[in-house]
């Protein structure tokens, strides 16, 4: 099934879970967690207390992106506040494979992120544990930025690493810049899940931004 993952980085955080609330209600899939550390990504957003406080008011999939030097230190703190997966990037642990394990071990979805300008060969080889690979459309850091150029070439890309590396199965997520006017070409290029923030949380109607997006 095609996914909706609103990034509740653009939600009003003054009122977070009527937020969550709402977006649950308008038919998202999952609640994806930004996670940034001021040296990885230039900013710093959510933490676990974050998690552990949204985690009695919703059932939906809790997808955290941790933007950090040093994933692994957040493992376990986000398990125990109610993640159900997460996903660490490429660049910060460019051999991924014994973290990947940890993730699984801890019950956790696998996932791994790639930014825009970091070659998909840097994955080959390396995907064999994975759940879930992210292709970011824009650099981390902020949410409402421009979708990268190229974007098209790029998804499809991964998609067919994914698929030469025998891993066609694992999920095909997109997030930077994604609103209703490329989310079919997002969905064409073989994303099976796209991250909104801006798109989303903006939206005069967030139920019809959703279909729009999922592609009714
Ligand atoms: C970027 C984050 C994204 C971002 C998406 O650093 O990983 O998830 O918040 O936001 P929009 O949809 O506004 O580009
Ligand atoms: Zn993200």
């Amino acid at each position: 099934m095609f996914k909706l993952a609103p990034s509740v980085l653009a939600a009003d955080l003054s009122r977070l879970g009527e937020e969550v609330a709402g977006v649950e209600k308008a038919g998202a899939h999952l609640i994806h967690i930004d996670v940034m550390d001021g040296h990885f990504a230039p900013n710093l957003t959510l933490g676990p207390a974050l998690v552990r406080a949204l985690r009695p008011l919703t059932r939906l999939y809790f997808d955290v992106h941790l933007m950090l030097d040093r994933p692994e230190e957040f493992f376990e703190p986000f398990a125990r506040a109610g993640a159900n997966g997460i996903t660490f990037h490429v660049e910060a642990r460019p051999e991924p494979e014994a973290l990947l394990e940890r993730l699984g071990a801890l019950g956790l979805g696998r996932g791994l992120a790639i930014n825009p300008e970091t070659p998909l060969e840097s994955l080959s080889g390396r995907l064999e544990r994975v759940d879930c690979l992210l292709a970011m459309t824009v650099r981390p850091g902020f949410g409402g930025q421009p979708i990268v150029p190229g974007f098209e070439g790029r998804v499809a890309g991964a998609g067919a690493l994914l698929a030469r590396e025998g891993k066609a199965g694992a999920i095909l997520e997109v997030d930077g810049g994604v609103r209703p006017g490329n989310a079919a070409a997002l969905r064409q290029a073989g994303a099976r899940a796209l991250v909104a923030g801006t798109s989303l949380f903006g939206a005069a109607d967030m139920a019809a931004a959703i279909r729009a997006m999922k592609g009714g």
